[in-house]
């Protein structure tokens, strides 16, 4: 199961792989800019079948869809 705490700053999941590359930032900014646009961005995961990081952004603006 994917930590609820994923998309949040400096945080960084404790993997059988040590994990010493990164920050922890690169998901918080992806949702930062996603959400920024009006998208939203989630994880899937499986236990021992990895993750997969989605993400739906518009094509147009909400203004423009409520005009039509
Ligand atoms: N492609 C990936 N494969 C597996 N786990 C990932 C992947 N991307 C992120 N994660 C998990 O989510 C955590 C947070 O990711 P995030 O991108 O925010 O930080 P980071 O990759 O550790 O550092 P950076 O700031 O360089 O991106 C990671 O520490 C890791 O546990
Ligand atoms: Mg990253």
């Amino acid at each position: 199961m994917t930590s609820p705490h994923i998309f949040e700053r400096f945080y960084q999941g404790r993997t059988k792989v040590q994990h010493t590359a990164g920050s922890g930032l690169g998901l918080a900014l992806v949702k930062k800019v996603v959400e920024a646009h009006g998208g939203r961005i989630w994880i899937e995961s499986e236990k021992g079948k990895g993750a997969t990081v989605r993400f739906i952004l518009r094509l147009t603006k909400p203004e423009k869809v409520q005009q039509q």
